[in-house]
């Protein structure tokens, strides 16, 4: 345990898959599964359709940092030039809402992460995914856009561990192939495969079987009645999801130990 007054060391984590295999379920299942333990967590809402506030029960309306230009012109201006390394460690405290336990930023979308897009929005964007996961004390979930477009070094910067989210079908997999392929190149280490909406053991078997090489599958989530009747209102209802306990379990030996 950390002394009195020393930072708790918290789990960055990053969380990619292909379109509506549950990423942001998961985010918002794990935000929830740390809060509970005591941890100080930021989820990070890093897709340019952002719904995860939505999805932990805040209805407020939270415009996206990314729509700010006021504020990003601002941060991001200097001489006539880009900055890339515009100040941005005011900003979770200025602009993250706290609910239910969980500091919720939405950042809105991350455009050409990888490929150095000078565009003021992705170099504010970019500096502020990097300054939060390297924030001491805080465990930080980011849910990423759909795809492996937005996947760069800035991303990946100081994340702890990926997880990828599949379904158990062939696209969500081979997304997972490519989000492995790129995770490589910008020398992610810890990627680790999530199945998600499983239906039994023969979902099981199947996510299995044609698990990308080198990637581990390190959870099974099953599919929720629960989950998919509260997602008509757009939201995460109240329940237990022991799966994600025991996976945040796996993620804290994993990462911290
Ligand atoms: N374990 C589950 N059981 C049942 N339904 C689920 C489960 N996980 C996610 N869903 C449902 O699947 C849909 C997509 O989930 P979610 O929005 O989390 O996916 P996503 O990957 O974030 O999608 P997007 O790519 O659009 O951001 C939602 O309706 C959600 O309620
Ligand atoms: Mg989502």
């Amino acid at each position: 345990m950390p002394e009195a007054g020393e930072a708790r060391r918290g789990l960055k984590l990053a969380v990619a898959g292909k379109g509506g295999v549950g990423k942001t379920t998961l985010v918002a299942l794990l935000a929830r599964a740390a809060a509970a333990r005591g941890y100080r967590v930021l989820a990070v809402d890093a897709d340019p359709n952002p719904t995860l506030a939505l999805t932990m029960g805040y209805t407020s309306p939270l415009p996206p940092l990314a729509a700010d230009e006021e504020l990003i012109s601002q941060r991001v201006w200097g001489e006539g030039l880009i900055k890339l390394n515009p100040t941005v460690d005011d900003i979770p405290d200025r602009f993250a809402v706290e609910h239910r336990g969980v500091r919720i930023l939405v950042l809105g979308g991350i455009r050409g992460g990888g490929t150095g897009c000078a565009c003021p929005a992705n170099s504010f964007l970019r500096a502020l995914l990097r300054h939060l996961v390297l924030r001491p004390g805080e465990t930080v979930i980011v849910d990423l856009e759909a795809g492996i477009e937005h996947l760069g070094r800035a991303t990946a910067q100081g994340v702890d561990a990926l997880l990828v989210v599949v379904e158990p079908d062939k696209r969500s997999l081979e997304t997972a192939a490519r989000i492995r392929g790129l995770a490589g190149e910008i020398g992610l280490a810890r990627v680790y495969v999530v199945g998600n909406k499983l239906r039994g053991e023969g979902d099981v078997e199947f996510v299995r079987a044609y698990l990308p090489s080198g990637l581990s599958f390190i959870a099974a989530l099953p599919f929720s009645e629960e989950v998919h009747r509260a997602a008509r209102a757009g939201r995460l209802p109240d329940i237990e999801f022991p799966e994600v306990n025991r996976l945040f379990s796996r993620l804290e030996e994993l990462v911290l130990h």
